[in-house]
């Protein structure tokens, strides 16, 4: 794989040839008083998380790295910050590799039904306010996953070539930081709190490909299968099932199962 070079290109990337995880450096970091959007990048994680406790396998050629935001938000409005993650993930993949991508709910980077980006945010509070949010990206780019998992697939698989890391992180942070600000100022500028909301998830839903889908969703103490209809303003995912309920979905995982 290509070497990262990352030193010096911004000076709020910090670069780790090999962390136990770039969520837990980033949170040592913020909680040391980091600036909004510096950014913690590990050439190998020892022991890489992913959302519901799994692990995540994170070799040399990933681009493995997590971001500290500090948005104006209050914490029950965090989670906006990650459809904007995915959003600007997918804009940037787009605009480099002519990649076709979809988003996954809620935050997984899709090509062809493959995985090539998953997303993990964590939050730190202090009282009503949101100190700051870890937001934890890994994305294949150099490196080979499906060994690892099948279902997996990375930017070097699709173009049959590898591609320098150094630039599309740069290039995903400058726009990541453009969506976060366009729908952050709105917020700011606005009486009312939850104008963020529709405009992240009007953008989100033109990127995705689960509504429209029969789903799986698996939960700790459940299952069930329905076609995801909407995502709300809160982000859930609303799943129709057979019997023509509808299920609201927070948490858990959503398996594609057609169309
Ligand atoms: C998922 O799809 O379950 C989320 C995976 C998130 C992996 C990234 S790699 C960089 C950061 N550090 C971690 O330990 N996890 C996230």
């Amino acid at each position: 794989p290509l070497p990262l070079y990352f030193k010096g290109h911004r000076d709020n990337i910090h670069y780790f040839p090999m962390l136990n995880s770039t969520m837990d450096k980033a949170r040592e970091l913020a909680r040391a008083d980091a600036s909004h959007m510096s950014a913690v990048v590990a050439e190998v994680q020892q022991s890489g998380r992913g959302r519901l406790n799994r692990k995540w396998v994170s070799q040399e050629g990933g681009l493995w790295f997590s971001m500290i935001l500090r948005p104006l938000l209050p914490p029950p409005l965090a989670w906006q910050v990650n459809f904007a993650a995915s959003v600007a993930m997918s804009i940037t993949l787009k605009k480099i590799f002519d990649l076709d991508v979809r988003v996954k709910w809620p935050n997984d980077i899709l090509y062809q039904e493959r995985k090539l980006a998953g997303l993990l945010s964590e939050m730190e509070t202090e009282g009503d306010m949101i100190s700051f949010v870890i937001i934890g990206i890994g994305l294949n780019v150099n490196n080979s996953p499906s060994k690892a998992e099948p279902n997996a697939i990375s930017i070097m698989d699709i173009l049959g070539k590898p591609v320098h890391r150094r630039n599309l992180l740069s290039d995903f942070l400058d726009q990541f930081e453009a969506t976060v600000d366009e729908h952050v100022k709105k917020q700011k500028h606005s009486s009312d709190s939850a104008s963020f909301t529709p405009s992240i998830i009007t953008q989100w839903k033109e990127m995705t490909g689960t509504i429209g889908k029969k789903v799986r969703i698996e939960t700790y103490d459940d299952f069930f299968e329905g076609v995801a209809v909407d995502v709300d303003d809160t982000g859930a995912l609303l799943i129709e099932k057979d019997d023509g309920t509808i299920c609201k979905v927070i948490y858990g995982d959503c398996f594609h199962q057609g169309v």
